[in-house]
């Protein structure tokens, strides 16, 4: 999961990192107000930043600099509202102006091919690093970092030194370094970049721009949840995930529930195959319903997917394991009346396919129920041309 820049520079401002002194807005009259605050502080110069979790703000005109409250409530006019390359920006950063002297590079990153970490420093930071990449790679230092011995003074001096941090960034830039590696490893992030990171006049190192990326299998001891906006993402999907649910929208007609995530991922192949006989009718969505699959799952699974306007039919897709079949059986039974006694529309047709443990016992259960949404079809590969079928129609 990616942070806004303001998230990311909060962030560093709690393990002790400088950054600069800033606030969100979300309408110009709001940064206008940061601007006044500003103003009165003595510091009527004020960068006003899209916060859109792409980079490259800067030259799409995304950064600009305002003299004063009018003018950063100018500026914000212009930057909300913008796109930048598909982002729409919802907010903005109002923070402090600095006084650059110089700007650098550095990033942490997790290295899976070399199975280690990677630290990456420049002296050549800024708005052009991937061109310095490219045409004066050793100007961009990469440095390996073992998990175990992180990043103290003495490995962050010797980064500094590869990415030919001059004398009077040295000592800042080594002590920012140590702070960034608490950052990455106690937020449990697989990417913490600082583009630029700025040597200022009077001397001081400075996180100017952040970039994190957290990793959201580290949920279950991280907040993630106080990091994310309901405006972000297909509107589905917040709903799903609100409901603990595995879950990713597709572009197709055919709903798609399956037990193991494995098995939901050959179904989505099995469907757009059989599709392409129904004039490409393709899967609708992922949803991994997991190993246990109780009535309640199944019910807040069907829910989602029997919301999805796009949806014109569902294949239930199951391999009876430790969960047998009977049991998923009658979660879908249960589950289809528990959506029916809220009054939901289920009348889109269910498509089932169970096999595996107690298979027999599973489809005896839906046969009896009789339920004139479902039809049960014994292989995989039928049950995919039946759903596809069923939704060209
Ligand atoms: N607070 C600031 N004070 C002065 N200049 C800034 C400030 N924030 C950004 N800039 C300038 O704008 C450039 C782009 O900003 P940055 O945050 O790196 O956005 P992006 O990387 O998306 O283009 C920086 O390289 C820096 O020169
Ligand atoms: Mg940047």
């Amino acid at each position: 999961m990616d942070l806004f820049e303001y998230q990311a520079k909060q962030l560093f401002a709690e393990y002790g990192v400088p950054v600069p002194q800033g606030k969100v807005a979300s309408t110009a009259a709001e940064a206008r107000a940061i601007a006044d605050e500003f103003a009165a502080a003595g510091k009527p110069r004020v960068v006003v930043k899209a916060q859109v979790k792409t980079g490259g703000r800067g030259k799409a005109g995304g950064v600009k600099v305002a003299e004063g409250p009018e003018d950063a409530q100018a500026k914000a006019e212009q930057i909300l509202g913008m796109d930048i390359k598909g982002h729409t920006v919802h907010r903005v950063l109002v923070e402090e102006a600095s006084d650059i002297a110089e700007e650098y590079y550095f990033s942490f990153l997790l290295d899976r091919a070399n199975r280690t970490f990677l630290s990456i420093c420049s002296a050549e930071g800024g708005m052009d690093i991937e061109e310095v990449a490219e045409t004066n790679p050793d100007a961009v230092a990469k440095f390996p970092v073992d998990a175990l011995t992180g990043a103290p003074a003495s490995i962050a001096a010797e980064i500094v030194k590869a990415g030919k941090l001059p004398e009077a960034a040295t000592e800042g830039a080594t002590e920012v370094i140590t702070k960034l590696w608490d950052a990455f490893v106690g937020k449990d992030a697989t990417l913490v970049e600082v583009n630029p990171l700025i040597l200022t006049k009077d001397g001081r190192v400075v996180a100017l721009d952040g970039k994190v990326t957290l990793d959201e299998n580290a949920e279950f001891r991280q907040d993630l949840e106080s990091l994310t906006f309901a405006e972000e993402g297909d509107p589905l999907e917040v709903a799903a995930k609100a409901k603990g649910l595995n879950y990713v929208k597709l572009d197709g007609e055919v709903g798609i529930i399956g037990n193991g995530a494995g098995l939901v991922m050959s179904t989505l192949d099995v469907v757009a195959y059989a599709g392409e006989a129904h004039g490409g009718v393709k899967p609708a969505n992922f949803l991994d319903i997991g190993g246990g699959a109780s009535a309640e799952v199944m019910a807040n699974g069907l829910d989602i997917i029997l919301g999805d306007p796009s949806v014109k039919s569902v294949f239930v897709n199951v391999f009876g394991g430790i969960t047998a079949c009977d049991a998923v059986a009658n979660g879908i039974v249960q589950a289809l009346e528990l959506l029916e006694s809220r009054g939901d529309d289920v009348s889109k047709p269910l498509v089932v396919r169970l096999d595996g443990n107690n298979a027999e016992l599973g489809r005896e259960i839906l046969t009896k129920r009789a339920h004139p949404a479902v039809r049960q079809v014994d292989t995989m590969d039928g049950a995919a041309a039946q759903a596809a079928e069923l939704a060209a129609k």
